[in-house]
């Protein structure tokens, strides 16, 4: 088991999940049934399908423990497509002369922590969306990125997670975003739009 200091980078290597990865570790779980089901049985083929990217970090001392898995896809914000409330939020942080374009954006479509090793001070979840924030202001970058974009699990530990490591809701209320997504009064907020602006945080 790691400590504190556990660092993503150092102590463990991170890998496309591809056949051969997902063959040679152990099953992946971080107790939740659809990111599991999800991760079990749907990656490799939104892979192949070039729908969606996952990628594994596998412990360096253990090669066939995943610790953590992500999956990417490319996103972009239309703003017409957007409250103006929300428009507004977005563009805060971008020059008077660009705004009103829309906006390419990467999705963080799953992302899980292995459940051994989540919520015990090792951050890796939080390392996991460090290394993106970096990989995607990369001068390497092969587009142009500016927002990572989440549809979190509307509960109050994951936007907890997602909040302490700079992301901000795009409707400022579930009222809003009810509003916006015209859920009517009965079928329940099951995410929350979270969105974190690479050239500001
Ligand atoms: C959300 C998740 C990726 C966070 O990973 P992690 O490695 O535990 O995250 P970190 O250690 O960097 O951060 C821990 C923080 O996340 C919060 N957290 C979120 N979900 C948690 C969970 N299920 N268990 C424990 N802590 C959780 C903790 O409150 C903690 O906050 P604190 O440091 O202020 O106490 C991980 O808990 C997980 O895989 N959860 C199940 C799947 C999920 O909800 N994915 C997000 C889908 S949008």
């Amino acid at each position: 088991m790691f400590d504190s200091s556990f660092n993503l980078a150092r102590d463990a290597v991170r890998l496309p999940y591809v056949k051969e990865v997902a063959e040679h570790c152990a099953p992946f779980y971080c107790n939740d049934k659809d990111l599991d089901d999800f991760f079990q049985n749907d990656a490799l083929f939104y892979d192949t399908e070039l729908l969606g990217k996952t990628y594994a970090w596998v412990s360096a001392e253990n090669t066939s423990t995943i610790l953590g898995l992500v999956t990417l896809a490319n996103d972009s914000l239309k703003l017409q497509h957007l409250a103006k409330s929300a428009i507004n939020r977005l563009q805060r942080g971008v020059p008077n002369a660009k705004r009103g374009i829309n906006f390419p954006a990467v999705l963080i479509g799953r992302l899980g922590v292995a459940s051994d090793y989540r919520g015990k001070g090792f951050n890796i979840g939080s390392q996991i969306l460090d290394f993106i924030k970096d990989w995607f202001r990369s001068s390497e970058n092969k587009t142009g990125c500016r927002f990572i974009v989440v549809d979190a699990y509307n509960n109050p530990h994951t936007l907890h997670f997602y909040e302490k490591n700079g992301f901000k809701p795009l409707y400022k209320s579930e009222q809003e975003e009810r509003e916006f997504l015209e859920l009517g009064d009965s079928k329940p907020l099951e995410t929350r739009f979270l969105f974190f602006d690479l050239k500001r945080q």
